[in-house]
């Protein structure tokens, strides 16, 4: 078993926040796939977006789920939220722990500058379109599902504890 945590939730539901402090609590590395992705294209998402398009994303998404699966042990991983559309089996990579969130509470969580680097998330009503569409499939991937409003303390605490 890879003992690997897997994040998955929205745009703004706190997987990255959650993930580092969840990590420093089980001493397991902390990865983010938007990172990772950005390390190996040398540039950041948005740019990305902008050259090469979203599927070319969705691509890398894939193949770095693929690489994680095979290569990856004992981390939390913090993925990106389009990441459930692409990758079939995400339990694959480890246990997945989903951060639930309703779309307006999002809104008033998320900052401007938050708002720009997210490509998807430049215009609302289109947002609400791919979140609504998300939902099942987060949910289709969750083993565990948890409250996104909570602290991101306490969600860790809860994770680290086994729920
Ligand atoms: C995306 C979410 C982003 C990033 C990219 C696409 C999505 O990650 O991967 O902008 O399709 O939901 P975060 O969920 O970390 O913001």
């Amino acid at each position: 078993m890879s003992s690997n945590i897997v994040l998955i939730g929205f745009m703004g539901s706190g997987k990255s926040t959650v993930g580092r402090i969840l990590a420093g609590k089980c001493g397991k590395y902390f990865l983010d796939t938007d990172s990772l992705i950005e390390s190996v294209v040398s540039m950041k998402i948005r740019d990305f977006f902008e050259k090469h398009g979203e599927a070319e994303f969705r691509q890398r998404e894939k193949e770095l789920a693929a690489w994680l699966g095979s290569n990856v042990s004992n981390a939390v991983i913090s993925t990106g939220g389009g990441m459930p559309t692409v990758v079939e089996d995400l339990g694959s990579i480890g246990k997945v722990v989903y951060l639930k969130i309703e779309f307006d509470s999002l809104l008033e969580r998320l900052k401007a500058e938050e708002f720009e680097k997210r490509p998807l998330f430049q215009n609302v009503e289109f947002a609400r379109k791919i979140f609504d569409s998300r939902v099942p499939l987060y949910e289709k991937h969750a083993q565990v599902t948890l409250d996104a409003l909570k602290s991101p303390e306490e969600l860790a605490l809860l994770i680290s504890q086994g729920f």
